[in-house]
């Protein structure tokens, strides 16, 4: 193909996909000044002049000639705002890769940028597009998600940086895919009634949260915690959040004090993504020891139900029932489970493995969304 004049232009509400231009030198090279681009892509570091020069001016016009590389230049707000590519491969599939300047992100315009090129592969002849991105690359995760792709999986030293190999996330999407998010990624809303709050966990939490996690009565009752539980188990719990959401598995709010904010307690809800049952979630908690015995855990547990039960639709989990299991002997979170409407369903005999290779029976709880919630005049 011709360079410019053979580069298709592809637009979609308010987003342009055209030809790059010397004029998109100065703003590429500013925009890859970004930590954020240069942490998540494989430009140089340090990225000169020169190299937008060379890139947009030699690299990107001889991609359209030789047909291994499709380069677009994203206008946005009438300027330049980002590329996005596209390179073919053997057997009718191909890979896909983007960039968006810092000011023009989070309006949208990457999750159109790649539905019109995805478009335009299938529209080529291709049968499938990849996407690639480093392991943590939460943004470009969700854009590709918004768009359907699907069947991500983590290949572990999968992608090299500048000569380092980093673990990598792909996932695809095939010309007769619904080009529609595949499943939920869910979000943590913040919620705050009856004295507490309950937020996302933060990186900040995670001194409070390794003391919960290594007091006794945590220990005890919750005997699947790493023993010493050490700041790194609770970096590594708090990190690992992000995937639970991205995943659908499940949703976990920090419990915080709504004047200081600091970490109270957390609550989950949880197996979301049920084998048998999708439209269940379990949920499951613990609290500070210092916040113990003052209603906390009754009232966060009752502000996750509340969003458990809401629709999907409406921003909340759309389950139509809930379960909770509480060992023998805790009576504290019996209680909790009583306080908030759930129904004693049974014993699970020898069900809870203890540390000392003893099992404990479970008292098993649920609640339909049917069932009158105490308090709520249903
Ligand atoms: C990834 C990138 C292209 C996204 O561009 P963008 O214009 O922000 O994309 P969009 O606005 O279309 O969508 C971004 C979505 O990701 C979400 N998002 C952004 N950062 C996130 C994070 N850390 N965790 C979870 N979601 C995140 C946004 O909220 C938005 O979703 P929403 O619209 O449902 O709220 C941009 O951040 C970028 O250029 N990063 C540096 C280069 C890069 O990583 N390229 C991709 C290499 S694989």
């Amino acid at each position: 193909m011709r360079f410019p004049e053979d580069v298709p232009t592809l637009t979609d509400d308010g987003v342009t996909l055209r030809a790059h231009t010397v004029a998109d030198v100065q703003p590429a090279y500013e925009i890859c000044q970004d930590p954020e681009m240069q942490r998540w892509t494989t430009i140089p570091v340090p990225y000169v002049l020169q190299d937008a020069a060379h890139f947009l001016t030699e690299l990107i016009p001889a991609g359209w000639r030789e047909g291994n590389t499709w380069a677009w230049a994203i206008e946005y707000d009438g300027r330049y705002a980002g590329t996005i590519d596209l390179r073919p491969e053997d057997g009718n599939v191909g890979e896909v890769g983007f960039a968006m300047a810092p000011w023009a992100r989070g309006n949208g315009v990457m999750t159109r940028a790649l539905g019109l090129v995805v478009r335009y592969g299938f529209e080529r002849g291709w049968d499938r597009v990849t996407w690639r991105a480093y392991v943590g690359n939460w943004g470009s995760r969700r854009v590709a998600w918004k768009c359907g792709f699907r069947n991500l999986v983590t290949i572990p030293a999968g992608g090299v940086q500048r000569g380092v190999r980093r673990d990598e996330w792909v996932a695809s999407i095939a010309r007769d895919d619904v080009p529609e998010p595949q499943g939920n990624w869910w979000r943590v809303p913040a919620i705050e009634a009856d004295g507490v709050r309950l937020r996302t966990l933060r990186s900040t939490d995670a001194k409070r949260l390794m003391e919960a996690c290594n007091d006794a009565r945590t220990q005890e009752w919750l005997a699947g915690l790493a023993k010493p539980y050490q700041l790194e188990d609770a970096e590594g719990f708090i990190e690992s959040r992000q995937e639970n959401l991205a995943s659908g598995e499940g949703v976990t709010w920090g419990i915080a004090d709504p004047d200081t904010d600091e970490l109270l307690g957390n609550v989950s809800v949880f197996d979301l993504k049920n084998r048998i049952d999708k439209t269940m979630g379990e949920v499951g908690y613990w609290a500070h020891p210092d916040a113990r015995g003052r209603g906390v855990m009754s009232a966060a547990v009752r502000c996750a139900i509340g969003h458990a039960f809401t629709p999907v639709e409406d921003g909340g989990l759309g389950r139509r029932r809930l379960v909770l299991f509480a060992a023998e002997g805790n009576t504290a979170s019996q209680r909790v489970a009583e306080v908030n409407g759930f129904t004693r369903t049974g014993r699970e005999r020898a069900a809870s493995p203890g540390r000392d290779g003893t099992f404990r029976d479970l008292h098993a709880f649920d609640l339909l969304s049917t069932d009158r919630l105490p308090g709520s005049g249903r």
